[in-house]
């Protein structure tokens, strides 16, 4: 028996398998094997939300959780948010090596070509409630772009899919900034492609009668930043889904915007939003020990706390608190800065979070930046869709050219009734389904 491998012992037939490990991990097809007879389908593994399973091969992003480190193709999150801006970390994240200047003025190049989107769009956004959120605009009209772009489904042409690549790296802020502007009753403000990528969304955002707009320059690089830090993170609940989506070969938009209708749920892009209510709830930093204290006895969670991947801090998180220093040198100090830092200095040395390991998460700070910033917090699903885009067409492409990978169908373990014999309506009696409706 090899030493890289499992053994088991089906101890309702006596054998034995020996089933192989590799990367640590085994084959769950393995486990087909043993069965309790030949007609029997084979064992399966049952793993509700894939709390243990890996869905794939991925060479894009690292996470260890225990030593919070983050690394986007091996280079760490850290180095990134200091050195590069987010087109450089896209085109990283993308094709899997930091550009060349050559490549880098080339991928800006061709990202600002695409920044427009076609007037159509503008006429079915008007057509969107005045307090429509922006979110389900986005989520909407970046599906609709797959009814412009008909060559977006030629998925196995590598031309196509550069393409497609340009114009959803180059469109998402341009349909988030307008979706924004709808839902403020304000005239779109077009792309200016004089400016950078986060300046140019600033434009589109907060531009009103001046001729130009000028970003300032620490909050364009604030929010690159943040760009940066949510580019990728594995195969997070949006991810699984555009690679689940994408699986079936539909064309990138359609799988883009299952994705951000996956981000859109409160259990994942929106937790900032439940951070921002809790600061506020808390009021003042002499009422945070009481409120610590509620969320130990179970009366609610500490949001922004706690990750089911990071059993330390958020690497993330720490980027965060730094940018929000500099961003508030420039907007003024947001008071519930204050509240959130006394809020983690008094969790970090408590016993029921040492206990847990629950560190600041990307959103405990997150959040108060954006504020600060003068987003208001249905935008802030958006903020992260935006960037995440790159890591969502990376995960897509790494899908497509897996040759393992076929389209996502789990199985099921059926609990349900056995065989049984149609009954008509008029010899039907009560049961316990009746009244359901
Ligand atoms: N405040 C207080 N207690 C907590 C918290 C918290 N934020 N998070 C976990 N716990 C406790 C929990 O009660 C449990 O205690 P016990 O063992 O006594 O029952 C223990 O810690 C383990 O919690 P869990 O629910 O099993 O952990 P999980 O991995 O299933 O949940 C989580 C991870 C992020 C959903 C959770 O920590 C949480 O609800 N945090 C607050 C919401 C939040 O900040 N979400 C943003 C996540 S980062 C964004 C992203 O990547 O999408």
């Amino acid at each position: 028996m090899g030493t890289n491998t499992l053994a088991i012992t089906d101890n309702r037939t006596g054998k034995s398998y020996e089933i192989a490990i590799e990367h640590d991990t085994i084959r769950a097809l393995d486990l087909r094997r043993i069965k309790v007879s030949e007609d029997d389908f084979g064992l399966m593994t049952y793993d509700p939300a894939f709390m243990n399973t890996a869905s794939c091969h991925s060479r894009i992003t690292y996470i260890d959780g225990d030593k919070g480190i983050l690394r986007y193709r091996g280079y760490p999150i850290e180095e990134l948010a200091e050195g590069s801006s987010y087109l450089e970390t896209a085109y990283l994240v993308l094709y899997g090596e930091l550009p060349t200047s050559d490549e880098l003025k080339a991928w800006i190049h061709n990202v600002t070509y695409h920044t427009f989107i076609h007037e159509n769009i503008k006429t079915f956004m008007d057509g969107f409630h005045y307090d429509a959120h922006p979110m389900g605009i986005l989520v909407s009209t970046v599906a609709a772009l797959s009814t412009f772009y008909v060559d977006a489904k030629n998925i196995f042409d590598p031309e196509s899919r550069k393409k497609q690549t340009h114009r959803l790296i180059a469109k998402m802020p341009t349909l988030a900034a307008f979706a924004y502007r709808h839902s403020r009753g304000m005239p779109y403000s077009y792309p200016d492609n004089a400016l950078s990528y986060t300046e140019n969304f600033l434009n589109m955002l907060f531009k009103m009668s001046e001729v130009k707009y000028q970003p300032n320059p620490t909050l364009a690089r604030a929010l690159d930043v943040l760009f940066i830090l949510h580019a990728d993170h594995e195969q997070n609940c949006s991810t699984n889904a555009m690679r689940s989506v994408g699986s079936s070969h539909v064309d990138p938009y359609s799988a883009v915007a299952a994705a951000a209708a996956a981000l859109y749920g409160p259990l994942h892009g929106g937790a900032n939003e439940a951070v921002l209510k809790m600061l506020a709830e808390i009021g003042a930093k002499d009422q945070v020990p009481g409120f610590v204290k509620r969320v130990k006895a179970g009366e609610g969670r500490l949001m922004g706390f706690g990750h089911r991947v990071y059993k330390n801090y958020d690497p993330r998180a720490k980027i965060i608190k730094r940018v929000a220093e500099e961003v508030f040198e420039v907007t003024g100090r947001n008071p519930l800065l204050d509240i959130a830092v006394e809020l983690e200095r008094i969790a970090l040395e408590d016993e029921y979070f040492i206990q847990r390991k629950l560190y600041p998460n990307v959103d405990f700070y997150s959040g108060i930046i954006y504020q600060a910033m003068g987003f208001p917090v249905e935008m802030f699903p958006v903020l992260f869709a935006i960037p995440r885009t790159s890591g969502w067409i990376a995960q897509w492409e790494e899908m497509l050219s897996d040759s393992e990978q076929k389209i996502a169908r789990p199985r099921q373990v059926y609990l349900g009734e056995a065989q049984r014999k149609f009954v008509p309506l008029e010899r039907r009696g009560a049961n316990p389904g009746k009244g359901r409706v």
